[in-house]
């Protein structure tokens, strides 16, 4: 099997596409879309979001210390890619894309009303990278819709339709393959 030597870059694909919701000293909320987002730890429940400086959303988190992290779908697909190519320096986008802002339970930030789950997160750290600045943050909330629950509240996100990120393409999810530990079961 041949295979190239790139340069070194980011090719740690596919990933979540979530719409980041944030607010500034007014209240009035922006959706920014991020790719560069991840799960950091379990206990506490902590995520990070790497944003760029020349972002209008960084202020925002910065200074509110505050951002909320909505999951996307293919319903919500065009809004995610929208919401990632204009900016809320120039235009309200939650006007724009017809997303419904929701008053969150502790932070400030809204969720969106049309995303089946949301994490509220209170940052704790900044770390400088280079291009871009990570937050480290304490999910300090989550709401998931009960229209994914079965009778017994059971959640299956995959009802939602979620999507992926990969390479600069949304695609939707394929079919399950197996469960955790399935590999070591007996048969
Ligand atoms: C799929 C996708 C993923 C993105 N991921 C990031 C990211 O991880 N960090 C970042 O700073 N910008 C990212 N962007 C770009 C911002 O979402 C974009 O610049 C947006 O317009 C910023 O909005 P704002 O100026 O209202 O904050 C991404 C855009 C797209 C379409």
């Amino acid at each position: 099997m041949a295979k190239q030597s790139w340069k070194p870059g980011n090719m740690l694909y596919p990933l979540p596409a979530v719409m980041v919701t944030c607010a500034d000293e007014a209240g009035k909320p922006n959706i920014l879309t991020i790719a560069w987002t991840g799960t950091v730890c379990s206990d506490p429940p902590m995520v990070s979001i790497s944003v760029r400086k020349e972002r209008y959303s960084y202020e925002l988190i910065k200074k509110s210390g505050e951002f909320v992290i909505n999951l996307t779908t293919e319903a919500l697909a065009r809004a995610t890619d929208y919401c990632g190519v204009r900016s809320g320096r120039k235009e309200d986008k939650f006007k724009r894309t017809g997303l419904t802002p929701v008053l969150a339970d502790i932070v400030k930030a809204p969720l969106i009303a049309e995303s089946p789950v949301n994490l509220e997160c209170r940052v704790t750290e900044i770390k400088e990278l280079g291009s871009h600045d990570m937050f480290l943050a304490e999910v300090v909330a989550v709401h998931a819709d009960e229209a994914y629950m079965d009778e017994h509240g059971k959640f299956d996100l995959m009802k939602a339709n979620p999507i992926v990120y990969s390479h600069g393409t949304y695609y939707s999810l394929g079919k399950a393959i197996g469960t955790f530990g399935y590999s070591v079961k007996k048969q």
